[in-house]
């Protein structure tokens, strides 16, 4: 049995390609990204301090805090630029028909 504990989050139609949202799985805030066509899930809340990567700005593969102009890779989460140094959490994703489901561990 799989580890992981999948959660319907949005309609692949509800993100369009270059934009990123919010979702809430109970009380944890994660970024679905649409890149190109493929999603992403990332934790959504900036590693340097309070700011929703939701709201930031995808250039490419990166993703730029719109708080203090950071930047993550968004398929690996990992921090790019200052000020952030520390990785982001990422999510399997996977897509059934058109809803998109993120993988979270179980428990
Ligand atoms: S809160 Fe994201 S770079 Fe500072």
């Amino acid at each position: 049995m799989s580890d992981l504990e999948f959660h319907a989050v949005l309609k692949t139609s509800d993100l369009d390609p270059g934009e990123a949202k919010q979702v809430l799985i109970g009380r944890k805030e994660i970024a679905i990204y649409n890149l190109e066509g493929a999603f992403y899930a990332t934790d959504d809340i900036c590693t340097h301090a309070y700011a929703s990567l939701a709201d930031g700005y995808i250039e490419g593969d990166r993703v730029e805090c719109p708080l203090h102009g950071g930047c993550f890779e968004i398929k690996t989460g990992k921090a790019c630029t200052p000020p952030c140094v520390e990785d982001l959490k990422t999510y399997t994703v996977k897509i059934e028909g058109d809803q998109i489901f993120v993988g979270l561990p179980r428990g």
